[in-house]
Formats: structure tokens, sequence, C-alpha cells
């Protein structure tokens, strides 16, 4: 590279990946077919529109990997081209969740998204979001004992509130979702509205939106229950468990519709399009979406099934080995790839912030993280997110989980006094 100081801070952060153990539970390790998709010369092209509706010449080949990509994203996902449509424009998780809001609940409208201490991404209606200030959020959290979610309490709330959408899908919550239970939940709240109507009028059924961001890659290797049976609409980003790069897909039904002001019928999926481009974006970036089609490649493979699983299997052994070492792990253990670990426990331990700056200090890169019902504050919270999707990548098994939590147990450990 000419450019010297940039040339330095890349090898900088390449030096700091490899020496390092990330337990980020949203990162990953891309192969070097994606990293050489995303530094290929599509990113010189402007292709606002959709394959075969640009505003610009010169897309041959920008169309043919739009579409490659849209195949691969439903073929991954075993879904038909018929019912289903995917966006894959999206730049990343957050626009693509604001995009679905645009496209389908009317401004002011209420969407029922779990809360950020208790384990909701921001997008799901949080009031520091753009998606909280123009649209209203109807929270819901975990149960306060189990730690897991009550489907009852969460029917309750749907139907004494009539959400226009339900979101399932999470960013700290370690445990399988039940998406049957999730339709008819959101199935209870009454018929379907097509006429744009206040989302409290009473009749409204609501729009189940599963955000899969977290989970994708283990859906996409048959390792965790897959949404597509339930859901009207599935974002996910591609850079967690999908290994993939920085970027989101939006999946919509086809036969889903509502009423616009013309009186026409319109599906979700053309909302969506819409709503994406040019509601909310402008040209797509195709050297992203040609590294999306690489790593949807990838993720079809049976090595990339085996990979899932053994995500798993990594984090059930970390999680029940720091439990044996005196840990508390909220909700009792994992279903997925993410742990959240109790590190203040009553005041015995310590915050988050201090966990995570300690185990930086010997290597190990963690996120601080509120828990359910937190006591204190998102900036310096009760607990610890841990995710092995990264380092599974990296080759590591069940003997290297107990290696790990000793050294995470060793690096927190007050030494001279009593542990907890
Ligand atoms: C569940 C969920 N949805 C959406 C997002 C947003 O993705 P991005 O950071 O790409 O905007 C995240 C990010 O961590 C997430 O966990």
């Amino acid at each position: 590279m000419k450019d010297k100081q940039i040339e330095k801070l890349i090898k900088a952060e390449e030096a700091r990946q490899k020496k390092t153990i990330s337990l980020i539970a949203s990162e990953n390790y891309v192969s070097d077919d994606v990293l050489k998709a995303l530094g290929s010369k599509f990113t010189n092209k402007y292709s606002e529109g959709y394959p075969g509706k640009r505003y610009y010449k010169g897309q041959t080949y920008t169309d043919q990997v739009e579409e490659l990509c849209r195949e691969r994203a439903l073929k991954l996902f075993k879904l038909s081209p018929e019912k289903w449509a995917v966006n894959v424009q999206p730049l990343s998780g957050s626009p693509a969740n604001l995009a679905v809001y645009v496209a389908l609940v009317p401004a002011g409208g209420k969407v029922m998204g779990m809360s950020l201490d208790h384990g909701g991404h921001l997008t799901h209606g949080h009031k520091v979001s753009a998606t909280g200030k123009y649209w209203m959020q109807v929270p819901y959290g975990v149960n306060k004992n189990t730690e897991v979610l009550d489907y009852d309490e969460l029917k309750k709330l749907a139907i004494a509130e009539k959400p226009a959408m339900i979101i399932a899908g999470y960013t700290a919550y370690p445990r399988i979702v039940d998406f049957k239970k999730f339709r008819e939940i959101a199935n209870a709240c009454g018929p379907i509205r097509t006429d744009g109507a206040s989302p409290t009028s009473n009749g409204a059924r609501a729009i189940l939106m599963v955000d899969m961001s977290h989970f994708a890659g283990l859906v996409a290797g048959g390792a965790y229950p897959s949404p597509f049976e339930y859901a009207d609409v599935v974002t996910t980003t591609v850079h967690k468990t999908l290994r993939g790069p920085r970027s989101a897909l939006i999946f919509s039904r086809k036969d889903k519709t509502k009423t616009s002001v013309k009186g026409n019928e319109i599906s979700f999926s053309e909302l969506i399009d819409k709503a994406v481009f040019p509601g909310l974006q402008g040209g797509p970036h195709m050297n992203q979406i040609a590294a999306v089609a690489v790593a949807l490649k990838e993720a079809s493979t049976p090595a990339f099934k085996k990979y899932a699983k053994q995500v798993i299997k990594n984090a059930k052994v970390l999680s029940d080995e720091l439990k044996k070492l005196g840990w508390k792990i909220i909700s009792g253990g994992t279903d997925s790839h993410l742990i959240l670990m109790d590190t203040f426990m009553n005041g015995k331990g310590m915050s988050g912030a201090e966990a995570s700056d300690k185990l930086e200090k010997e290597g190990i890169i963690v996120n601080k993280n509120t828990i359910p019902n937190e006591t204190r504050s998102p900036v310096d919270p009760s607990g610890i997110r841990l995710g092995t999707a990264g380092e599974t990548t990296r080759g590591a098994k069940e003997k290297d989980m107990i290696k790990l939590a000793k050294r995470i147990d060793g690096v927190l450990f007050r030494k001279g006094g009593d542990k907890f």
C-alpha cells in the first residue's frame, strides 16, 4: 500500500486479532474469499435500483451478482422463491430493521420488542434508536425467576396492547426461541389489518418479524430452529454466526399484503424493497453483496453444518465449566453460541466493565452487558456476554473451552480473598 499510515494500522489490527481470543458473540472471522470479494472492483460501481431496474448503465455483472446472492440466500434457508423474497441491499442490521418498520408499520404505531436490558437490540424500539423515536415500543422481557421467555405473559401483553408488529430474536438471549408460540401470540391480536388504520384499533393482528442476526448461521447449519415457517418477515445480519461481511438481509413473504392508500394490494416484499431503496438508501454496496454471496455459498457446505454444531457444543461446555467454577450464568445455560454471565453476583464479584477490562489485559476480548432486571447502568452493568462463533472458526473444541473457562476464572478471581 502507498498509504503507510493506514497500512500500519491494518497490520496492527491483524496482529491484534491473531494474538487475542475473541469471545464477542457478534463477531467472527471471514474467509479470504469473502475478503477478496469485499476488496473487489465492484466497489467502483453505482447500481441504484434492483436487477433489471437500475438507473445507471453498465449493470451486466452487478445484476448477476445480486441475483446470485438472492438465489443463494433463499436456497440456504430452504425457501421457495414463489413464497419468499429477499432484499440483499441493506448496509447493516440496524438499517435493515428500520426498513421493515418504514415498510410495514405506520409512524407512531406500536411495536412489541424485548427491552435492551433483557437482551433486545436497540432497533427493537429502544428510545435512543429511531425505531423508538418514531414508533412506540411495547417492551417485554424474560421471566424474573427463570430468566427465559414466558409465552403466556407475552400473549397477555400482546392482547392488551395490540401491537402492529412483534419482534422475536435478540442480541443477548442464549436460549431457543419458540417461533410457533410467537405466531400464536401475533395471531391472538385479531385479524390482520390492511387499511393502515391506527395500530391500536381493535381487531389488529400483529406482523411477526424475527431478527435472527445472532443465530442465522446456526439456523443455516441446522443447529437451531428455523423461524421461516412462522414469521412474516425475517431480518439478519450476515457478519455474526453466518460468518460473512458486515451486511444484512431482509426475507419477506410474498403472499402477505397491505392495502395502499390508492386501494391496491401491495406485498410486504414490494413494500420492503421500496423502503430500502429509495426509502432509506441510495446505491447498494455491490462489493459487499458479492462478499455476502460468497459467505452464503460457504454456509451451505457440510463443513459449515459441522461448524454450527461445534459452536453450540463449545458454548455449552464453556457455560457449564464457568458454572462449575462458581459463576452465575443467566438462565442457567445456553442453547446457542451465546452466554450471558453475571460477574457482579449481587456485589460479591465485579461489574461487567471491570471484568471486561481485566480480561482484555489478558488477551481475552468480551463485551460488558446488562443482565435481566439489571440493577446497575448500561455503561457499567452487571455482566459480560461471551460467544463461541469466532473461536470455533479458528478450530476451538470442547477441550479448549475447558481451558478457557479456567483462564477466565483465573483472571477474574480476586487474589487474596474468598472467591465469592
Ligand atoms: C439482534 C440484532 N439485530 C440487529 C443488530 C444490528 O446490526 P448492525 O450492528 O449491523 O447495525 C444487532 C447487532 O448486534 C443485533 O444483535
